[in-house]
């Protein structure tokens, strides 16, 4: 059973970047429709159920292979978004000392990085996200189609914008870069932090 999360700031709290209507709709429709599919799924199932969407999403195998996938994309709805919203904060905090130096270290700076990761989202084919994961001690930037999710490919995200529609379109239309301009004020440097430290 895996709960909705609140969001960590009012639903207006990244105007103007991020429109509350659009935080709404994202978290109360989407993101709860993702939540409930999820556990509607593995209702009969105690023992998945007491998994999370993460283990789920390291370990799909474990879901019987008639209704894993929709379990996985269900799963991988619940569990990218409740950290996307961790991904966003109104505080805008800088990036910290120790993230800079490994964004330094393999993509050369921040505006190299900012540059490939944006670029990334934005070529994105359809909906899906585009990533910052460590692997073995090495940052890098990947896509993924619907809602997959690096941790299935046993990668750990330190960060991810969310390129479904549904995350811009109310207020950006079909001006995906605008969107991620604008998202790009609002990145939670903290919670990269906090994950670097929770993965080392
Ligand atoms: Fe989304």
């Amino acid at each position: 059973m895996f709960v909705l999360p609140e969001l960590p700031y009012p639903a207006d709290a990244l105007e103007p970047y991020i429109d509350k209507q659009t935080m709404l709709f994202h978290h109360d429709k989407h993101h709860a429709a993702y939540v409930k599919n999820y556990n509607d799924l593995l209702s009969g199932l105690p023992d998945l159920l007491a998994k999370s969407p993460e283990e789920i999403l390291k370990n799909p195998s474990v879901v019987p292979e008639n209704f894993r996938q929709k379990v996985k994309n269900n799963a991988g709805g619940a569990d990218n978004h409740a950290r996307f919203w961790k991904w966003m904060s109104p505080a805008k905090p800088s990036p910290t000392t120790a993230v800079l130096k490994l964004i330094n270290r393999d993509f050369g700076n921040l505006d190299t990085f900012r540059e490939k990761f944006l670029s990334v989202a934005q070529n994105h084919f359809g909906s899906g996200w585009a990533w910052l994961v460590i692997d073995h001690d090495h940052l890098s930037v990947m896509e993924t189609s619907n809602q997959d999710s690096p941790l299935t490919e046993q990668k750990n995200p330190l960060l991810a914008v969310d390129v479904w529609e549904h995350a811009y379109y109310l207020k950006y239309q079909n001006r995906r870069s605008e969107y991620l301009e604008a998202w790009w004020n609002v990145v939670n440097w903290t919670e990269v932090e906090n994950l670097l430290i929770s993965y080392t």
